[in-house]
């Protein structure tokens, strides 16, 4: 990588300091981001040395991103040698591919990106290839032709966050004594598409088809929003009576839903009229845990800046990288809720 950098100069950081900012005009971006960019001013730096990492988020559609964006962001500081690109594809993929094609014509040191959704990268990627930059995937997956496209991924086990959803509506039916009785569910899912989405409703389900009594009565599409999720919930309770459990893909639909089912008249959570199961644990969600209006909420980590930086690193040095890295993630409870709330930052 070393010798890929020599010889670049002023030029080419003035071009991507300027280009950064076109990327993110007109965006809404988090006070922290323009604080990194003003901060990350080229005069005093010996640039031969910079890593240049082109970042392309899809947008923000949710606290969870925004975290997600502030650890790469942080991670990869100017401090610790780096110079980041961001650009923000505001739920927009074709956003995404041309701040990929911006990056590759930049000539970027290494492309970060989240995918809107798993599949028509293979273009795209190819290009990237064929300009010698390595793409580091974080959060979502690509569905692509060859593995080689990309370096290494970074991200959390989304089929299993889908199935200790399930584990979870196993113990509730147990502690309940439901075991005979209809349980009747509705499903909020994400963007489609999205490895979160196709993973959490594929372990939900691994778990949901071994019981006869659970019914899903329908499957809707919230992408990831709080709008949307009280659109959607409205919805429901206007089509169906008797909505016993919500699978709420992210916090950001849950709380949708919840003001949804309280306009309604219905409460939710462990003494409420509709269970709640949501995903990610932002710490919003977390103080609804511990008020009872959620029942469980199953983390989804964002915390992958470090990751990347460190997959950076081990390539600067000239060593192999994994290919898939995964974050840890937790289950939490009204029991266990007390442990994280606190040092929650985000
Ligand atoms: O891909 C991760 C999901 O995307 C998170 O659950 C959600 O909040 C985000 O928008």
């Amino acid at each position: 990588m070393k010798s890929r950098k020599r010889g670049r100069h002023y030029l080419i950081l003035a071009v991507l300091l300027t280009a950064s900012m076109i990327c993110c005009s007109g965006c809404k971006e988090p006070e922290y981001q323009k604080e990194q960019r003003l901060e990350e001013r080229p005069e005093d730096m010996d640039q031969d040395d910079m890593i240049v990492v082109g970042f392309s988020q899809l947008g923000s559609e949710s606290l969870w991103r925004s975290a997600n964006s502030a650890s790469i962001q942080e991670s990869l500081s100017r401090y610790d040698g780096y110079f980041v690109v961001y650009s923000n594809a505001r739920q927009k993929k074709e956003n995404q591919i041309k701040a990929i094609r911006q990056f590759i014509s930049q000539r970027v040191d290494y492309i970060v990106f989240s995918p809107m959704d798993e599949e028509g990268w293979d273009t795209v990627l190819q290009e990237a290839k064929s300009a010698g930059i390595p793409v580091i995937l974080v959060d979502r997956k690509v569905n692509v032709s060859d593995p080689e496209l990309y370096t290494s991924w970074v991200g959390s086990d989304m089929r299993a966050e889908g199935e200790k959803a399930g584990l979870w509506l196993e113990e509730y039916e147990q502690e309940k004594g439901l075991e005979d009785e209809e349980i009747r569910i509705v499903v909020l899912t994400g963007t489609e598409g999205a490895t979160a989405t196709i993973g959490r409703t594929e372990g939900f389900h691994s778990i949901a088809d071994k019981h006869d009594n659970w019914v899903i009565l329908e499957e809707v599409c919230g992408d990831f929003t709080t709008a949307k999720g009280e659109e959607v919930m409205a919805e429901l309770l206007d089509k169906y009576r008797d909505i016993d459990v919500v699978i709420s893909q992210n916090d950001d639909m849950t709380f949708g839903a919840i003001a949804a089912i309280e306009k309604a008249g219905l409460t939710t959570g462990i003494n409420g009229d509709i269970a709640i199961a949501s995903f990610d644990a932002v710490k919003e969600a977390l103080l609804l845990v511990r008020e009872g209006k959620i029942n469980v909420d199953i983390e989804c980590n964002p915390m992958e800046g470090d990751y990347v930086k460190e997959i950076i690193q081990t390539m600067e040095m000239g060593m192999a990288v994994h290919k898939n890295y995964w974050v840890e993630e937790s289950v939490f409870t009204i029991d266990n809720v007390d442990e994280v709330i606190d040092s929650r930052t985000y």
